[in-house]
């Protein structure tokens, strides 16, 4: 069936259409229906289902005889290593560590903070809570040790599990000392915690509190999988909102594993066997979904990769896996492949290593620029697949489904809407825009399965955030139009994040971190456009009055404490000290606005500001510092 054939299914008949799906995976308890809409605008799926997410990943794949599949490679340009984990080495440690965690009192339902980098050990942590029924909450290693406070008293975990250290070009990340001063930080203090030593760094361990990941399951019985019912969470990502304090997206067991294994045929047209290669991080959803989840539960090989994609050692990282590793997916952020162009215009590195395996290439995380995509088609000589989504979802809301078809690619869109999404433009009013007219983005309820049910204990949040605008849609927070033939087109969030190098961070969050240094009187933080990471964020400080400080350094002390409280991803480099901030007559500071100068787009000073004069303030403070910048 083609995708206007699989798409018309769903359509006709959603409850048919997802119980389907829901065959391909192993429950210990077959669900009744697929949608639970007794709570209507808030959605279940597969409730009355009880499954382990670990079992479908892992377990079922040994009790099919391939135990001798690779399900885990890892390979790190970084510390210059490679191994391979089998499916049954994978079913062996796995199970040992959730026996060793469950024998410390975790069960299911407790939630585990899980603070690791790129290794394999990351994966087995979140499925030994998996394992357990245990909901995992994995928290980014460039993440200061602030953030990792507000998640840990936010998700009250039981347990933490954590490396000695994470490994950057040139940097050991101290994870430790970061861990240790979150513990501090934070009101909730976990029962315990758990440490990989990694051989780059031996942390000091606090007896009575932290144990060695190993010396821990020494001696220790096994666990089994523990069923859980098809709504209970499996984890907990906190990502970015409007203000500084995260959003804890819950995602459940049962949608999460039907929607991640259709989508491993459909968009992606992986066989069991085949290598998939999601070039991100386990700390973003990208991570959870296609370097740990998806790949293990339709019996792929997943690479691990710790490294970057230039500079370990070169441009030519990324074909150097492919060619080794056979790979035939690879899912990366178009970030890394301007990082790449720029560094190998031509792509002369491509033509060093046989990258014949490779099929197809997939982007997301932020908008994908014709000029990245068309490179990478011209030097590796595949399809370059744009698609979009958002932690909320766990996967794709629109995308090119190879798995399907062969629909067209249009560049500049991530093509058309999945099965499951009722995608819509919508005017400020909530009606239906007319094709190719700008708009909100929004999707029909009920969401498919998989998606978010809700925030981690914050239902007027979420209703707030999402349900509140458009009632009897979700509101995604991005804007942009749809097209005659139903390709989308993405081309700005509504709202206050910022997207860097594919990183989403809350300006609001900078924000409340400048207004807290003593000079600063009043702050905006914009995001301006960057051609290597795509936006860079800007801050913008109006001091005290008589504060007589020298300017320079309160940018210096600013540009620290964001680095300190946020983490060095925030990329918060550039800030300046003006003397007022463009505002409309009620106060709203106006930040498009400030985006467009930065930014040099032609813009209109809105009729409702208070004082037009600001803006040529903030044009001529902006040229001061080379903004705005020319295109290279
Ligand atoms: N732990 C600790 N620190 C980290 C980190 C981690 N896991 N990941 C990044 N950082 C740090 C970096 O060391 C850097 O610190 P610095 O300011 O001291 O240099 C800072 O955070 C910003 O990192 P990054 O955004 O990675 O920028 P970069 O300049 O080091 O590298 C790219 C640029 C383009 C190579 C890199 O951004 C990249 O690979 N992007 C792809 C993005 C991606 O995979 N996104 C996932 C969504 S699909
Ligand atoms: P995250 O939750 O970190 O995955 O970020 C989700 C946001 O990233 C979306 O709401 C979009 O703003 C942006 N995004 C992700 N994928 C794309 C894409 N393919 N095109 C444009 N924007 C994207």
């Amino acid at each position: 069936m083609g995708y206007k054939d699989v798409f018309e299914s769903w359509k006709s008949d959603p409850e048919g259409f997802w119980l389907g799906a829901a065959e391909r995976i192993d429950w210990v308890e077959k669900p009744s229906k697929a949608l639970f809409d007794e709570r209507a605008p808030l959605y279940e799926w597969f409730s009355d289902g009880q499954v382990n997410t670990c079992w479908n990943a892992v377990d079922r794949h040994v009790e099919a005889g391939h135990g001798d599949r690779i399900a885990i490679i890892h390979d790190s340009p970084i510390t210059h290593s490679k191994h391979e984990i089998t499916y049954a080495e994978l079913r062996d440690r796995v199970a040992s560590l959730a026996g060793a965690l469950r024998a410390k009192g975790v069960e299911k339902g407790d939630r585990v903070v899980i603070y690791m980098p790129m290794i394999p050990e990351a994966l087995e942590a979140m499925l030994a809570c998996a394992r357990l029924g245990a909901v995992h909450s994995v928290v980014f290693g460039g993440f200061a040790a602030n953030e990792l406070a507000v998640r840990i008293d936010d998700a009250q975990p039981k347990a933490i599990i954590a490396a000695s250290c994470g490994l950057e070009p040139g940097r050991v990340v101290h994870y430790k000392p970061l861990l240790d001063g979150a513990i501090e930080l934070s009101s909730h203090k976990p029962d315990f915690t758990v440490i990989l030593q990694r051989e780059q760094e031996v942390a000091e361990l606090i007896e009575g509190r932290d144990f060695d990941w190993h010396g821990f399951q020494y001696g220790v019985a096994s666990a089994d999988c523990v069923p859980v019912a098809g709504n209970d969470p499996l984890y907990i990502l906190y990502t970015s909102g409007t203000t500084g304090a995260p959003k804890g997206v819950i995602r459940p067991n049962g949608g999460h594993l039907v929607a991640l294994e259709w989508t491993m045929d459909a968009i992606y047209d992986m066989r069991p066997g085949d290598v998939f290669w999601a070039a991100s991080d386990v700390g973003w959803v990208v991570g959870h979904s296609y370097i740990c989840y998806a790949p293990l539960i339709h019996g792929c090989t997943t690479i691990v990769f710790e490294g970057k994609p230039i500079g370990t050692p070169d441009a030519g990282t990324f074909w150097r896996v492919i060619e080794e590793h056979k790979v035939k997916v690879l899912f990366t952020a178009p970030t890394a492949l301007r990082a790449i162009k720029r560094e190998d215009p031509t792509g002369s590195f491509v033509g060093k290593y046989d990258i014949s395996s490779l099929e197809t290439l997939f982007l997301a995380g932020e908008r994908a620029d014709p000029d990245t995509i068309e490179w990478a088609q011209k030097v590796l000589g595949v399809p370059v697949i744009d698609h979009w989504w958002q932690t909320e979802t766990g996967y794709a809301i629109a995308a090119n489904p190879r798995g399907l078809d062969d629909l067209p690619v249009k560049i500049g869109s991530p093509s058309v809407a999945m099965p499951g999404y009722d995608v819509q433009v919508l005017d400020e009013g909530g009606h239906p825009v007319a094709p190719n007219t700008l708009g909100a983005i929004a999707i029909k309820l009920p969401l498919p399965p998989g998606t978010l049910p809700g925030l981690w204990n914050a239902e007027d949040r979420f209703r707030k955030s999402y349900l509140q605008q458009f009632p009897g849609y979700y509101e995604t927070g991005d804007a942009g139009m749809m097209d005659e033939d139903g390709y989308l087109y993405i081309m700005a969030r509504t709202d206050d994040v910022i997207n860097v190098a594919g990183h989403r961070l809350s300006t609001g969050g900078m924000e409340e971190v400048l207004a807290a240094h003593p000079d600063v009187a009043e702050c905006a933080v914009i995001g301006v456009t960057d051609q290597l990471k795509g936006q860079l964020p800007m801050g913008f400080l109006c001091l005290n009055t008589g504060s007589g400080r020298d300017h320079d350094e309160v940018v210096k002390e600013v540009v620290k404490m964001v680095r300190d409280k946020i983490g060095p991803v925030a990329a918060f480099k550039h800030a300046i000290v003006v003397d007022r901030l463009p505002k409309t007559r009620s106060g709203k500071i106006l930040r498009g606005t400030m985006v467009k100068i930065a930014d040099g787009e032609s813009f209109k000073a809105p009729a409702t500001i208070d004082d037009p004069a600001i803006l040529d303030e903030i044009t001529e403070s902006l040229g001061s510092i080379g903004y705005p910048k020319q295109a290279t």
